[in-house]
């Protein structure tokens, strides 16, 4: 079973897999049912651009593709249907923004809309490079095990490269012949094997935005940025004195709290993450963020006590920082 055999946002389900083999031959049986998320794919129009009738991937890699992804809200701006515009022209893209600005999110959306499986690799955390290109666990050549980029790199899907400028150089240096528009990878670990890129094998990578206000970051690798033609920039939904009626009713719906309260926590969150974008604090919170301080309230839980176990905790153990948020709720949204 593959995927043009499915609705554009309808999930492939595996519910059983057996094995029958013998000497001569084997086979492997997939049961699967079909779970429609035809809610979502009336929201966004892509399939001109990635229509999972047209590709194909083995069915074990079919439960890599991502589930029940919720909406992604914008202004207009229409990132999912950019991002996939990219992807079906150059097979890579580029999102920049700070963090919780729903990079992550989005790449799962783009991924379950185009019936594409995902491979995720957060570039900042240790990710050995066995993990990545692949080792061997015994002797002999049938004892190779492929990492994520050689199995993405073979598969095909999206391989969703986070925090990208965190990437190790050594491993930045192996992945550039694979971005060039019909790349290949070379396995000197394994008596140099070449895997040419699998046709339908797509490229996302996010990062922060470099700026000599934001602490840590670094630029990305040149010969990476070379490689990347679309570029997009994210932002919070709220931010400063921008306030997105669309951030209040999410917390608001998503925590069932009342109106005023719903606000008030985007205005602290636009404030937030004004003074996180200018390097006050080290943390900007997401919207998830703030439906979590929400969920508190609802369950009865003060404002500001319920500030305390979640949004003052979670921007910095610094116990100057924590009271700097303490004043921004106090000023924002009142004693
Ligand atoms: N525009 C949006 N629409 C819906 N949900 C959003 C939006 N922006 C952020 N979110 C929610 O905010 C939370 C954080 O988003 P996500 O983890 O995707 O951010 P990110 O940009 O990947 O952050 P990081 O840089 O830290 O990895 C998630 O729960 C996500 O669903
Ligand atoms: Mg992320």
């Amino acid at each position: 079973m593959n995927n043009r055999d499915l609705e554009p946002g309808h999930q492939m389900k595996e519910v059983s897999t057996s094995k029958v083999s013998n000497e001569n031959f084997s086979l492997n049986i997939h049961v699967s049912k079909f779970k429609k998320n035809s809610e979502l794919s009336k929201n966004y129009d892509i399939k001109k651009y990635l229509d999972p009738y047209k590709f194909s991937f083995s069915s074990d890699i079919s439960e890599l593709i991502p589930r029940n992804t919720p909406p992604y809200l914008d202004n207009g701006e229409r990132y999912v249907e950019r991002i996939a515009r990219s992807l079906a022209f150059f097979r890579q893209c580029a999102l920049i923004g700070p963090s919780g600005t729903g990079k992550t999110h989005i790449v799962y959306l783009v991924a379950e809309l185009g019936g594409l499986p995902l491979w995720e690799i957060n570039c900042g955390l240790q990710t050995s490079v066995f993990d990545l290109f692949g080792r061997y666990v015994g002797l002999g050549k049938e004892n190779w095990i492929d990492g994520l980029i050689t199995s993405w790199c073979r598969h095909g899907g999206i391989l969703y490269l986070d925090e990208a400028n965190m990437m190790k150089q050594d491993i930045a240096t192996r992945l550039n012949p694979i971005l060039d528009q019909r790349g290949h990878m070379v396995l000197t670990e394994k008596d140099n094997e070449v895997i040419s890129r699998h046709n339908d094998a797509f490229l996302i990578i996010s990062m922060n935005p470099v700026s000599s206000e934001f602490a840590g970051t670094k630029p990305i690798n040149a010969a990476m940025r070379r490689r990347m033609s679309v570029w997009l920039n994210f932002d919070y939904m709220s931010v400063g004195q921008k306030i997105d009626e669309k951030e209040v009713d999410l917390v608001e719906k998503k925590a069932e709290i009342g109106r005023d309260d719903a606000e008030k926590i985007v205005r602290v969150g636009a404030e937030l993450r004004t003074q996180y974008k200018s390097g006050e604090i080290p943390y900007g919170p997401s919207v998830g963020d703030l439906i979590n301080w929400a969920r508190l309230i609802h369950d009865g839980t003060a404002l500001r006590d319920a500030a305390e176990e979640t949004i003052v905790a979670l921007t910095s153990d610094d116990l100057d920082v924590q009271d700097m948020v303490r004043k921004i709720i106090r000023k924002v949204a009142g004693p």
